[in-house]
């Protein structure tokens, strides 16, 4: 169990890594834990600053050297304890089977913002034959990659920080990586394809991450983003235009030419699709005694419809046509 100080810094360097201002309402708001929201908040702000791992810059929080070293740590710990605990359940829920079925067209697990148009693309338009390799990054439970593989016959690369027997890997085609996105220089992988679909947030380095799998010969890349502003007072809106969320600033700033496709409205309609779905399936995730999963992916869902019915949330495609 992490504590109080480490959870805030966990907090906002995930908020930092999605190019978000951070006021101390906003940060009150996404601390998961309601002990957290309390009065103290304030005063453990106060300490992290004295501690030399915040600053404060006009009313916005911001993590520094030594913050983000320290904070870097505990998220990476914070993240795969969430993603193992939540991935591990929900792939053993039949419920959780039959919304995927629902929301996203196939009958498969899946745990990203793809609607059936999205996934068509992925299946149907990345120009892939027998000799490709594909690299998933965050392949989760495996899902994409193995329709993928299956259907052109080439060879799979998953990396997820999953324990493998979560991984649905009925081909010998695939090859699974439990390990880390930001370590990928150290797995010597030349794909010819890589594919990140909603993973990219993870990454405590993403410019370093994308100048390595740009220095891959050959390597084109389709890369799923969604941008959101958090704080609707405080944030930049100009942040949800494709060529200004934070993949688009890396890719900017290594000179990386790249194409999008906006999936903005398909996201949207996921979610107004989902919470359809999921209300139907409410008594089956109870059956399997899965309610608190239910109501996490409710509350998830909710939050992403007011995004978007704020207008605080854009989603696109990045394709970079590799070299
Ligand atoms: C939102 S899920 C998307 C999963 C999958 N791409 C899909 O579409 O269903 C994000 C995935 O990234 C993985 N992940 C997060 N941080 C990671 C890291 N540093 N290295 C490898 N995988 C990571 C999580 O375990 C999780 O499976």
């Amino acid at each position: 169990m992490h504590n109080y100080s480490e959870m805030i810094l966990h907090v906002v360097f995930n908020l930092e890594n999605q190019k978000q201002k951070i006021s101390v309402d906003l940060l009150r708001q996404k601390l998961i834990w309601e002990a957290d929201k309390s009065v103290l908040l304030e005063s453990k702000i106060r300490s992290l600053i004295e501690k030399g791992y915040l600053l404060k810059e006009n009313n916005s929080l911001l993590l520094t050297n030594k913050g983000r070293i320290e904070a870097t740590g505990i998220s990476k710990a914070m993240v795969k304890d969430e993603f193992s605990k939540k991935i591990d359940r929900l792939t053993r829920s039949s419920a959780y089977l039959d919304f995927c079925e629902e929301v996203y067209g196939y009958r498969v697990y899946l745990f990203n913002m793809m609607d059936k148009q999205q996934l068509d693309f992925v299946l149907g338009s990345i120009p892939l034959s027998a000799d490709d390799t594909i690299l998933d990054l965050g392949c989760g439970s495996g899902s994409t990659l193995n329709l993928l593989v299956k259907k052109y016959g080439c060879r799979g690369i998953g990396i997820d920080q999953l324990d493998d027997d979560i991984l649905d890997r009925p081909s010998m085609a695939i090859t699974y990586i439990n390990g880390d996105i930001d370590r990928i220089s150290d797995y010597s992988l030349k794909p010819t394809v890589t594919l990140s679909i909603d993973s990219l947030y993870f990454s405590k380095d993403l410019d370093k991450l994308v100048q390595q799998l740009n220095s891959i010969e050959n390597n084109k890349m389709y890369l799923f983003y969604s941008q959101y502003i958090f704080d609707e007072v405080f944030g930049d809106k100009s942040i949800l235009h494709s060529h200004n969320t934070k993949i688009a600033d890396v890719l900017n700033k290594n000179n990386i030419s790249f194409r999008t496709i906006d999936y903005g409205e398909n996201e949207r309609l996921l979610y107004e699709n989902s919470l359809i779905v999921l209300k139907k399936y409410k008594k089956a995730f109870e059956d399997e005694e899965n309610l608190d999963l239910y109501e996490q992916k409710l509350k998830e869902v909710m939050m992403g419809l007011e995004l978007y019915d704020n207008n605080l949330a854009s989603r696109y495609l990045y394709i970079i046509d590799g070299m």
